[in-house]
């Protein structure tokens, strides 16, 4: 007879899938609970888990992460874990709850990045209750320096964005896929999105915004446990779960997400900028915001 796995579980379950997946492992095997390593794997055949583990077909995008089979035989105590109830879910004061996170990060070393030349932690940064939340990929010399996100030029070029926006930088929260610069700003490894980003979800989990913007393909990646260009991946909304994390409102059951070039990006390439700038209307659209009159001064040199 077919076990009923719990719907959170088999949620869990299923990203913890589709994040192997999009490493290019599509092999799973469980060792009976009794196991020892070197006993027979098991294929992972659950019925009713309805998750797709074909190869991709050949052409479409996937990273350069290698294909591999693993044996998970941790794998149900990994998802326990993943969906434990967090001590800030307990707290209702978002400023309370977003401390908590930072104190559970510590002076954190569960990555290699805290060896490979990080100043300190860039933990996020705005109004905790936003309703809007951007996130990139991870600080640079600046932000390092300075411990809050996009303070560099493309910071800069985010800032203008917001101001185009009809906002301020300060109405919304700013957060990255990893906390800790990355060395020579390399683009941050899997392993590294992996180990942190538990801790973005939770931010986003406590902020609770209606919208979340992906900048560039890193972050887009993550939040939505998928591989895809950037022209494939704009121009539409998700509906996005944070991933291992119940928010403690039960009237907030996820937001939208939608993905636009990292200003970083739009630096290099400033004809990009007319694209981000649809995107950010379609975001403006949703939350039912005016663009101010004029030019849009992060599009237009005044
Ligand atoms: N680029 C990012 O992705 N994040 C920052 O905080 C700064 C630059």
């Amino acid at each position: 007879m077919p076990r009923t796995l719990d719907p959170e579980l088999r949620r869990a379950l299923a990203a913890r899938i589709r994040y192997y997946n999009e490493m290019g492992i599509y092999d799973f095997y469980r060792q009976p609970p009794s196991g020892r390593a070197g006993d027979v794997p098991i294929a992972v055949d659950e019925p009713e888990i309805a998750v797709s583990t074909n190869r991709p077909e050949s052409g479409e995008e996937m990273s350069s992460w290698k294909a591999a089979a693993v044996a998970m035989p941790a794998i149900e105590e990994n998802i326990f874990d993943a969906i434990a109830p967090k001590p800030e879910q307990s707290v209702s004061d978002p400023v309370k709850a977003l401390k908590i996170i930072r104190e559970d990060l510590g002076d954190c070393t569960r990555c290699v990045l805290h060896k490979q030349g990080r100043k300190q932690i860039v933990f996020g940064v705005g109004n905790p209750a936003a309703e809007l939340m951007f996130v990139g990929e991870g600080p640079g010399a600046d932000e390092d320096a300075q411990g809050e996100p996009f303070v560099g030029r493309a910071g800069q070029l985010l800032n203008n964005m917001i101001k185009a926006m009809g906002i301020e930088r300060e109405q919304v929260y700013i957060a990255n896929i990893v906390k800790c610069r990355p060395p020579g700003n390399r683009t941050p490894e899997r392993d590294e999105c992996a180990t942190c980003s538990p801790f973005l979800m939770r931010q986003i989990a406590v902020i609770k915004p209606k919208v979340v913007v992906a900048l560039g393909a890193v972050a887009a990646k993550t939040l939505l446990a998928m591989s895809a260009s950037m022209m494939q991946l704009r121009g539409r909304f998700y509906d996005f779960r944070p991933v291992g994390v119940r928010s403690n409102d039960p009237n907030w059951d996820g937001c939208k997400l939608a993905v636009t070039y990292h200003p970083a990006f739009l630096l290099r390439d400033p004809r990009q900028k007319g694209e981000a700038w649809k995107d950010l209307q379609m975001v403006m659209k949703e939350l039912g915001m005016k663009a101010p009159s004029g030019r849009w001064s992060f599009v237009v040199r005044r």
